[in-house]
């Protein structure tokens, strides 16, 4: 025999010679949910060792990881429906708890880069992303409430700015909103192609931010489709966007690759609360070894082209790496 791919195999040394995709722990957002109040700190009954903080409690959690070397997070707030209207107006309210702690962690942990969320649902009694009316979900003119919103976050502190929605020409009002007000560096990563799933369920448990009525498939992309993330990269490149998110990740890894080949914009993935919430599952059932499943998991992801991964493993992931 004059091959033997086992040669390449044979040793741990050798093994880690020929290997081709490597994961950091600089390649990792950890997504992190947020209520108002103070010492608060409950695990979601769906996602075991995720958590809803008050910023008090936020800040350790944040400057543990970033002292693990997670230097990167995503937040996201939980509102009560006494909060809530049908035009998301308290999202840009300077004063509201969550752009209140984006500023105080800016301030207190200048190292750690904020990663923001743009869409109306926490926010939104109607638990939609834009503007409900009559059934319908309005694009042009949730827009207006988009932008005041980025705005907000830029104002408090936000370096990246994450467009959720899914309407269309968000990148693009959002961009020159931002640009207008002098917040020229602050980023924009866009939830390229974000389909309408059924692994968000644990995270709206998270923030009570299911629909009220109706679902989200006149905006999030059908399952079936791939050449339509194509359209929707190109437009975002277009508009200005500075990163492509594919969400979820592990359903959606030719979409991932796709993305990465035709692209030359850094490519991301949501590894998504569904898909933690399987593996958390199997592993307290003796089912299968949740370590070693997060690993293979996260490593596809990267190998599929995302070089950036958000994740709900990613402290986990920095604690068994350090
Ligand atoms: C809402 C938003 C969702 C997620 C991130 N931003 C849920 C949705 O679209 O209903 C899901 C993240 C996850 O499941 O981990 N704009």
């Amino acid at each position: 025999m004059l091959r033997r791919p086992r040669r390449n195999r044979k040793s741990e040394v050798i093994r880690e010679l020929v290997v081709e995709t490597r994961l950091s722990k600089s390649d990792l957002i950890f997504p992190l949910f947020m209520v108002e109040g103070d010492n608060i700190k409950q695990e979601v009954a769906s996602m075991p060792g995720i958590y809803r903080f008050s910023v008090d409690n936020l800040m350790d959690e944040i400057s543990e990881c970033s002292a693990l070397g997670i230097k990167n997070v995503c937040l996201f707030p939980a509102f009560a429906e006494k909060y809530k209207d049908k035009y998301a107006t308290i999202s840009s309210d300077p004063n509201n708890f969550y752009l209140q702690a984006i500023a105080k962690i800016k301030k207190e942990l200048p190292e750690v880069c904020i990663m923001t969320d743009v869409a109306m649902d926490p926010y939104s009694s109607d638990g939609h992303d834009g503007i409900v009316e009559n059934g319908e979900i309005l694009n042009d003119e949730t827009l207006e409430v988009l932008g005041k919103m980025s705005l907000a976050q830029a104002q408090a502190g936000a370096d990246i700015i994450g467009p959720s929605d899914m309407m269309d020409g968000r990148v693009e009002y959002i961009r020159e909103l931002l640009d207008d007000e002098g917040f020229n560096k602050v980023s924009i990563l866009s939830y390229t192609a974000k389909y309408a799933s059924a692994f968000y369920g644990p995270f709206r448990d998270a923030l009570d931010s299911a629909p009220k009525a109706g679902d989200k498939k006149t905006y999030q992309m059908n399952p079936a489709n791939v050449k339509e993330a194509l359209i929707e990269a190109e437009l975002d490149e277009m508009e200005g966007a500075d990163m492509l998110m594919v969400k979820p990740a592990l359903s959606y890894l030719d979409v991932i690759k796709e993305l990465s080949d035709t692209s030359n914009l850094p490519i991301a993935a949501y590894n998504v609360s569904g898909e933690y919430a399987m593996i958390k599952a199997a592993d307290q059932n003796g089912w299968l070894d949740g370590e070693k499943t997060m690993l293979e998991v996260l490593l596809s992801i990267r190998r599929a082209g995302a070089k950036i991964i958000l994740t709900y493993f990613a402290k986990e992931f920095a604690k068994l790496n350090p």
